[in-house]
């Protein structure tokens, strides 16, 4: 597979796909950047080398209709604010003016299109779409790796009609990071999972069990793994329907040689809501009403106890209601274990990340991915479509043929 440093851009139109699904706050500006941040370096490096830029990207869930409230409008200003060059936005992702904007452009220039969800056919991966968003530019160029698990037009179709395709530099910051914790890992490869649906991260839990010497389990998700071992966990959230499953993967990871570590106690409250009294209980004494809100004191220990020897560790998923004061000790406490520890962190997943954002700590962490889905399909052994695009018949394409 090519990456964007590898291509002739000299005097080209680069379309490049990234990933710009930013939250806005009430005023529609921007309120977390993080991934605007993370597309600099392959347009600047594109614009340096004398191409000018057609840059494509979704923002939410429009349904395939055009809704101004997921106009990429608010992300050219906050792009303004980090790149001089002109930025150009366009009112559409195809049709005959958007191709008049790109044919226009000159070196340097960038034209925003607009988001390419207000498009049924991206999300069907449309050959037609996917073709007339290629005709806007020369060269391809994918940077949005989260959205790497989707197989869309501007991710996957469109490769087919681009002479010359490669990724960016955050798609490749992003596979080479997690191939370095997870295909070739400095053992001790401590993974510690956390978040609340069990069954959305079983099959990440299965595949990793069979690389990492040890899993710790936090968060709702620990509630099933302590069913599963014949606990009452209350009224705590818990998928019943997972229960064999957790029994099934518990000797699965053990017959495997990689050792899973629960909670030894955890924080109850009758409701998850601020100021309500809670309690900390052993994992065996959660009551009858009480819900397991967050681990407890003698958890954070033992965790914190498990990561000593680690030389990698990579972490999904919050191991508590972080976001309500009185549940978020835990996931703080994990926070910090990662930012003390020598280990290479890599941390991935959009609650996960926000945990960092809160305690200031992104710089501290080795890698913090942008995604969260496509970070998890990784983690599930998947091979992410829009990677596979990429790789297939490099440097060729239908057109070609
Ligand atoms: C994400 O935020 O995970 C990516 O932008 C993908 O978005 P999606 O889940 O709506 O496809």
């Amino acid at each position: 597979m090519k990456y964007i440093d590898q291509l002739d851009l000299k005097g080209k139109r680069v379309f490049i796909r990234a990933d710009l699904n930013v939250p806005f706050d009430d005023n529609k500006n921007v309120a977390d950047d993080t991934r605007i941040k993370a597309s600099l370096p392959a347009i600047n490096f594109a614009l340096e080398h004398g191409a000018s830029v057609v840059l494509a990207s979704h923002l939410g869930r429009p349904k395939g209709k055009r809704d101004d409230k997921y106009s990429l409008e608010p992300v050219a200003r906050r792009l303004r604010d980090f790149i001089k060059n002109e930025i150009i936005m366009a009112t559409d992702c195809i049709g005959d003016k958007v191709t008049k904007q790109a044919q226009a452009l000159k070196p340097g220039q960038i034209l925003l299109l607009e988001n390419v969800r207000f498009y049924n056919e991206e999300e069907a991966n449309d050959k037609e779409f996917a073709k007339k968003m290629a005709a806007l530019a020369d060269l391809y160029v994918n940077d949005a790796f989260a959205t790497a698990h989707r197989a869309h037009a501007s991710t996957a179709a469109i490769t087919e009609f681009m002479k010359e395709k490669a990724g960016g530099f955050t798609l490749k910051n992003e596979l080479e990071y997690f191939a370095k914790a997870m295909s070739n890992p400095k053992r001790p490869l401590v993974t510690i999972f956390g978040g609340s649906k069990v069954s959305t991260k079983m099959d990440a839990i299965r595949n990793v069990g069979k690389t990492a010497n040890r899993i710790i389990i936090g968060g709702a998700m620990a509630n099933t793994f302590f069913a599963a071992d014949g606990l009452n966990v209350g009224k705590s959230l818990y998928e019943a329907e997972q229960v064999e499953n957790a029994k099934q993967i518990k000797k699965e990871l053990t017959a495997g040689g990689c050792e899973l570590v629960l909670p030894v106690d955890v924080v109850v409250a009758e409701k998850l809501e601020s100021g309500i009294p809670t309690r900390v209980v052993a994992i065996n004494d959660i009551g009858a009403n009480d819900l397991a809100l967050d681990i407890g004191p003698k958890s954070i220990e033992l965790f914190n106890a498990k990561l000593q020897d680690a030389a990698t560790i990579v972490w999904n998923g919050p191991v508590g209601a972080f976001e309500t004061k009185e549940f978020s000790a835990g996931t703080y406490a994990v926070v910090d274990m990662l930012t003390a520890s020598k280990a290479l962190t890599v941390v991935g997943g959009g609650d996960t990340d926000r945990a960092l954002h809160e305690k200031h700590a992104m710089e501290k962490i080795g890698y913090v991915s942008t995604a969260g889905g496509a970070f998890l399909e990784l983690l599930e052994g998947k091979e992410l479509p829009a990677v596979k695009a990429l790789e297939a018949k490099s440097g060729c394409c239908c057109c070609c043929e």
